[in-house]
């Protein structure tokens, strides 16, 4: 497994799990992140640290758009960090406390998830023109998520994201009676597959006819399946009627666990009846997955040598290789290079 990756934007958590004039407190990237929302609705974050004697800024509270601690009441800017009162200081004290901060992160609410970018040194000030923009969804303008769901792993981000690719383990791990059951009947899938600015994708085809489920979208329905380094992957259907798009990112809690994200969204007016049942069904659909790499877990304790084979496990090789470049190109200090190249993968599932 190899290091996470820094210099990109990860969720925090879902939107709608974050009222106004209220904060929690994350472990992202093995740093302590305090995550808020202003009265006004806008988020923040900071690093979940006082930076006076230490302890976390959860146990304190918010003023306006301030944070004070809970211990000495010292109080931070939520938006850049600097202190803004010490209430223990006289008129003899000449103690400079605008050079007192609390790091703060650039965090942005989008498509309905917090998302929090890591820089290379969280601890020091940002420019802001070196701040990519936050993974968006296209066609789907500013709208929430009929239904997020999360569940965490316990796992290295490499296994979860490797996971998440795989076109191999469906008939194994997901085969349940409401989704693949009785014997499994495997076919060989031929798929075009290209480069995208940060990753790879799954070139559009339109979806046999055979795929009812999906005829919901309309009758000429399309799929296409994009990841994106970090860790995002967007897996979009556009029918003649409606579209949908499924939104998976996973987040490192650190180096042994990370947590994904799953949000659905989608233009069919009438979907939100459905919403119990989906959620239900996601939340099932994750649990499997969650549940094999538990198992793999007590495998990977005697560090096995481990297997990626052609072509099922090409878009993990590809992961791999996109990560390297990644870090290389910045330690470097130059343009990222795509080292993925047009190809048709085949397998059987
Ligand atoms: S530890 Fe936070 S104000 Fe003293």
């Amino acid at each position: 497994m190899t290091t996470l990756l820094r210099n990109c934007w990860y969720v925090a958590l879902p939107g709608k799990d974050l009222k106004p004039g209220k904060m929690v407190h994350k472990k992202m990237l093995g740093e302590p992140v305090l995550v808020g929302r202003h009265e006004d609705g806008e988020v923040f974050a900071m690093r979940n640290i006082c930076p006076h004697r230490g302890i976390p800024l959860q146990y304190g509270w918010m003023e306006g758009k301030d944070v004070c601690c809970c211990y000495h009441g010292w109080k931070f800017s939520s938006e850049d960090g600097h202190c803004r009162e010490i209430p223990s200081l006289t008129e003899y004290d000449d103690l400079d406390i605008s050079r007192i901060r609390v790091p703060t992160y650039p965090c942005r609410e989008v498509q309905g998830n917090i998302w929090v970018y890591f820089a290379e040194d969280s601890k020091k000030e940002l420019d802001p023109t070196t701040i990519p923009p936050v993974p968006t969804i296209p066609d789907f303008g500013k709208v929430s998520p009929g239904i997020s769901e999360t569940i965490d792993f316990a796992c290295h981000i490499d296994h979860a994201i490797i996971g998440l690719m795989d076109p191999a383990h469906g008939p194994y791990v997901h085969s349940s009676w409401w989704w693949r059951s009785g014997p499994r009947k495997f076919r060989v899938k031929e798929k075009q597959y290209e480069p995208v600015p940060l990753g790879f994708r799954l070139v559009p085809y339109e979806m046999p006819v055979s795929a009812r489920p999906y005829k919901i979208l309309g009758n000429k329905v399309s799929i296409e399946i994009v990841f994106e380094l970090p860790s995002v992957r967007t897996e979009i259907l556009r029918g003649d009627r409606y579209s949908a798009c499924l939104l998976t990112t996973i987040t490192p809690i650190d180096e042994t666990q990370c947590i994904a994200f799953q949000s659905i969204y989608w233009t069919i007016p009438w979907m939100g009846l459905f919403k119990p049942l989906l959620s239900l069904l996601t939340r099932k659909f994750l649990a499997q997955d969650r549940d094999v790499v538990i198992q793999q877990q007590e495998g990977l304790a005697y560090d096995p040598p481990l297997m990626l084979i052609d072509d099922a496990d090409t878009q993990a090789k590809w992961y791999f290789r996109l990560k390297q470049e990644y870090q290389k190109a910045q330690a470097e200090n130059r343009p990222f290079q795509n080292p993925v190249e047009p190809r048709i993968l085949r397998w059987r599932s």
